[in-house]
């Protein structure tokens, strides 16, 4: 009646994919425990490496949860410590490790009366709660593992995809904190045919690369034409970590969700190493404090 879980940290868009695409970290998380106890509801009981609401209904893994048990008779409730290691606003999928790990735990300790895609609606409203928007981008990765593609939203359909067995991130953290929430209200809702050709070419070339394992094409579908021009102004140093990340080798490089972390993907852990070096020697030369990762997918 009690688990202890790892809740991945993930990236979103991955550059071609906005709100549709993601991969999970296999190595960097927070972790979080859960019991059921005879008390109904959800209770969170302790949250330890950061200041966050501990109130169920102001936190983002305990909307996800009463989500959940809105859809059941139960005549018990759980207790959530959730041990934070992913900072909020960094860009990795903070709320959505708290939100999908919650729904994940949840339905372990229920033996699983929901499918994956039913969690990922629950945690959606986790992220609804964060950000104003209930992206799946970051939660189906951290729920499904790997790299993961929103098929459509209405209805919610979301797919696992293949993940080449050499591909490593490398995130870069920049302290500073932008709000999903901010980086949203800069995109414009309208976008140029000529744009959109180009971006759904490389998500398309991008899933297929996924599945031929084709490092090459993975790399020449990392762009993003359209988001990313508009949220970098938002990144300090932004242009230059992408070229010192190409010139250590790594694959691609972008905004890692709404920033301000950036990722970049690389071919082997030793080039992972490499380009994290090289991006972090950016932020030394500029003199901002950062936090860095080296993670399979
Ligand atoms: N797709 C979302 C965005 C991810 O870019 O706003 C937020 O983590």
């Amino acid at each position: 009646n009690e688990i202890k879980l790892f809740c991945p940290a993930t990236i979103a868009n991955v550059s071609c994919g906005f709100d549709v695409l993601g991969l999970c970290l296999e190595s960097t998380g927070d972790e979080m425990i859960i019991r059921k106890t005879s008390q109904k509801g959800v209770r969170i009981s302790k949250i330890t490496g950061q200041e966050l609401p501990l109130e169920a209904q102001k936190n983002v893994a305990g909307v996800a949860v009463l989500a959940m048990l809105n859809e059941i008779e139960s005549d018990f409730g759980f207790e959530i410590e959730i041990i934070k290691k992913i900072k909020p606003g960094s860009g990795i999928g903070s709320s959505a490790a708290s939100a999908a790990g919650a729904v994940y735990g949840v339905n372990l300790l229920l033996d699983k009366p929901f499918t994956k895609n039913q969690l990922v609606a629950f945690a959606m409203q986790g992220e609804e709660l964060a950000s104003g928007a209930p992206h799946a981008d970051n939660v189906a990765p951290a729920l499904l593992g790997g790299f993961t593609l929103v098929k459509g939203y209405e209805p919610l359909e979301v797919l696992k995809l293949n993940t080449p067995k050499e591909l490593f991130a490398t995130v870069i953290h920049p302290q500073i904190e932008v709000k999903t929430a901010d980086a949203r209200s800069v995109i414009k809702q309208n976008i140029p045919l000529k744009k959109a050709i180009k971006q759904w070419g490389n998500l398309a070339g991008l899933v297929s690369a996924l599945y031929t394992e084709d490092y090459d094409l993975i790399s020449r579908c990392l762009h993003d034409e359209i988001v990313e021009p508009m949220r970098s102004p938002l990144i300090p140093g932004f242009h230059k970590v992408k070229e010192a990340a190409k010139e250590a080798g790594a694959l691609g490089s972008g905004i890692s969700g709404s920033g301000p972390s950036i990722f970049a993907l690389s071919k082997g852990g030793e080039t992972a190493k490499k380009a994290a070096k090289a991006m972090a020697e950016v932020y030394k030369d500029f003199g901002v404090d950062y936090d860095i990762h080296v993670s399979k997918i």
